[in-house]
């Protein structure tokens, strides 16, 4: 199910039987000379839609779907928060679905500079929780953050396809899901070098000194729709358990 094409009314039963949300999350940033901008918000939302299709027990709501990229600012195109913005913008998210009853909300990320400011928005929503009158119990209230690449078994069946060259940032694996989902958007370019050179993030100038065509570590040329068709089945059905365990009373 998805929130954006659902009625209030289908939503209010949802909520009778489930508690528990799928936040999309992700990133508008360069992903080097063949992968597309939305890259990092589009797998979660990809992985995720495909699990859902045919179930009425993962609710999915909108995609997050600008974070912290300002070490992608010297490339076109990409946009970014500040840490502050994104901390804040997700504590009114959560506090709005917390609203209508959801208690369960997993985030699922496909960009790893998203990965502390979501742990720091845990942290403040936590501590706003615990700030409250001891009356109000926030009852069985979780937060959960999952990047779609720590799926049990989805890393290692990345680098199985792509032995050398999956490095960082722009690797065959992410380019190759969206290639799957949209064919339309696959691009022909050069690497050169085939694989990308590997280093620390800083600021945006010194990134792009460093990466100059954006990719860290990759050789994103080998991804295929083929090869994405492959990486979301995988995914998709370990997301589909990690977010029913989440959902449930013990998770
Ligand atoms: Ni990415």
């Amino acid at each position: 199910m998805r929130l954006a094409l659902s009625t209030w009314q289908e939503i209010e039963a949802y909520l009778s039987r489930s508690k528990a949300i799928v936040i999309p999350i992700g990133s508008f940033e360069q992903h080097g000379p063949n992968g597309l901008i939305g890259t990092d918000a589009l797998c979660p939302e990809i992985i995720a839609g495909k699990a859902a299709a045919d179930s009425d027990d993962i609710l999915i709501g909108p995609t997050f779907n600008v974070g912290c990229a300002q070490h992608h600012m010297a490339f076109a195109g990409s946009m970014t928060l500040r840490p502050s913005t994104m901390i804040a913008a997700l504590a009114d998210w959560t506090a709005s679905l917390r609203r209508h009853g959801f208690e369960r909300i997993y985030f699922f990320n496909g960009h790893g500079g998203n990965i502390a400011t979501i742990n720091a928005a845990f942290s403040e929503i936590y501590a706003e929780e615990s700030l409250k009158a001891p009356q109000n119990d926030g009852g069985r209230f979780a937060l959960c953050l999952r990047n779609w690449w720590e799926l049990e078994g989805v890393q290692a069946f990345c680098e199985e396809l792509y032995p050398a060259g999956h490095g960082s940032h722009a690797t065959p694996s992410e380019v190759a899901v969206t290639y799957y989902a949209y064919p339309e958007a696959v691009k022909d370019a050069a690497m050169s070098p085939p694989i990308a050179p590997t280093g620390p993030i800083r600021d945006a100038a010194d990134y792009r000194r460093r990466f100059p065509d954006g990719r860290i570590g990759s050789n994103p040329a080998l991804a295929t729709p083929e090869d994405g068709a492959k990486i979301v089945a995988r995914a998709a059905e370990a997301f589909r358990a990690d977010f029913e365990r989440f959902a449930s009373a013990d998770g």
